[in-house]
């Protein structure tokens, strides 16, 4: 087990090269399962989260290998329709082989993810999607046994916009006999994504990026090579990064418009930007100023940046609310963070957030990806040393986020510990 010992205090400043987007190629790696061949994935984060997707398309038949940032997939054996437990219990976007296994081979049997850290994450939108496609589906010993014989096209309206939804029954529905219809799709960029390397494969898909999709079946698809998208939530990390330091950066490697919630509420707390193609530079040289945020689907100011804004809001001058209408008790960053000084309350979905009190070093523990990204950077802004537990959280969605925080000026270490 590992953990980050971080000594804040210290202006971060420099440059920083954002890696590929986890989210997309958790989105769109499952899609090598729609056809035999060779696939290429470039701008593949090396990350946990892709090392368990790699292991359980190998459990599956798959061939895949990560060199650099390039996947490689060779999907010509896939032989078990099966995602087991313990791949699952890992990671919740082993779902996504669901629509993929059932649309290309009539079958699948794919673990329940159940819970996870901010509460209860249903999948019955994915379920209700596959069964309007024709399939049928029984739930056996906490799993999920998906039959079909041919999906066939339907038209599928999501009561709520969700991302893994839309990407389960479009990944289903390129192989499905005739046209299916998709309405109140999520459009974020990771199903855009997903939508375009379909297209690429030979799916027929009209109306990516909007909340429309109408897919019109095919009868096979082929392998190709892709590049994955900049990952938007490392760049707002960074951001807030060098904002909670009164800092100043560039990021490399973003696409500055999958940004525009964040940098719209960071230019309201007084950072200063300059976009420049695909890198960002950003400056703060003083307190940031308290201001609101609600997490909403995309275009909206994203739920995976709450944690972050929260850790940002405590070295404002004055008080402000972050409310997540996404996930309501999306809160287990608040509890550390008081260890670190701050003064937050939780009220049913909102954080209210005390800022301009001093926050000093402790020992934390992180609870979740996002939450421990929130732990790391309130431990960049307190005065002295801080221990963040559990930092495998952090390793399954963060690329080097020590080495790229050191780049920057961060005092941060990784040690070994028996802690758990
Ligand atoms: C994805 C992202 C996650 C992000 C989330 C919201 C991946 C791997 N994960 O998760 O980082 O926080 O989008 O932007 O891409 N819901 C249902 N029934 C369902 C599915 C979802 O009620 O069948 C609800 C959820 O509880 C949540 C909302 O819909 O309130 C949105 O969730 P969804 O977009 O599905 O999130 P994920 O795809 O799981």
């Amino acid at each position: 087990m590992d953990k980050f010992i971080i000594e804040g205090g210290r202006r971060l400043v420099g440059a920083v090269r954002i890696s590929g987007s986890k989210n997309a190629a958790l989105a769109i790696i499952p899609s090598v399962l729609l056809a035999p061949g060779v696939f290429r994935l470039r701008n593949t984060p090396n990350i946990r989260d892709i090392w368990t997707m790699s292991r359980l398309l190998g459990a599956m038949g798959a061939h895949c290998e990560l060199n650099g940032s390039e996947l490689f997939v060779d999907s010509n054996g896939v032989n078990s329709f099966e995602a087991p437990y313990e791949h699952v219990k890992k990671m919740r976007a082993s779902i996504n082989v669901l629509g993929p296994l059932v649309a290309r081979f009539g079958r699948a049997k794919v673990s329940l993810p159940g819970g996870c850290a901010f509460g209860p994450r249903p999948i019955d939108l994915h379920l209700k999607g596959l069964e309007k496609l024709g399939a049928e589906i029984g739930i056996e010993n906490g799993y999920i046994i998906a039959n079909a014989q041919r999906l066939r096209g339907a038209r599928i309206h999501f009561d709520i916009s969700s991302v893994g939804a839309t990407e389960n029954i479009l990944s289903a529905a390129v192989l499905a006999d005739g046209v299916t219809t998709i309405t109140n799709a999520a459009i974020e960029p990771e199903v855009s994504a997903l939508a375009k390397m379909l297209v690429k494969m030979g799916a027929k898909i009209s109306g990516i990026g909007t909340a429309t999709l109408e897919i019109e079946g095919v009868k096979e698809l082929h392998a190709v090579e892709e590049e994955n998208l900049p990952d938007r939530i490392e760049a707002a990390t960074f951001l807030i990064a060098a904002a909670i330091t009164q800092g100043k950066i560039v990021l490399e490697n973003v696409n500055p418009y999958h940004l525009t919630a964040v940098i719209a509420k960071m230019e309201e707390a007084g950072c200063e930007f300059d976009v420049t193609g695909p890198n960002i530079s950003m400056e703060l040289n003083q307190p940031p100023k308290p201001i609101d945020a609600t997490t909403a689907p995309y275009p909206g100011f994203p739920t995976d940046v709450q944690a972050q804004w929260v850790a940002l809001m405590l070295t404002a001058q004055g008080s402000c609310r972050a409310t997540d209408t996404i996930y309501p008790t999306r809160f287990h960053h608040v509890p550390e963070l008081l260890r670190l000084g701050a003064h937050i309350e939780v009220a049913d979905n909102t954080a209210i957030i005390h800022g301009g009190r001093p926050l000093s070093g402790a020992s934390v523990m992180s609870s979740d990806l996002r939450a421990s990204a929130s732990l790391i950077l309130a431990a960049l802004a307190a005065q002295g040393r801080s221990e963040i537990l559990r930092v495998y959280h952090l390793d399954r969605g963060y690329e080097n986020i020590e080495k790229k925080l050191e780049q920057l000026g961060a005092s941060i270490q990784r040690v070994k510990t028996e802690d758990f």
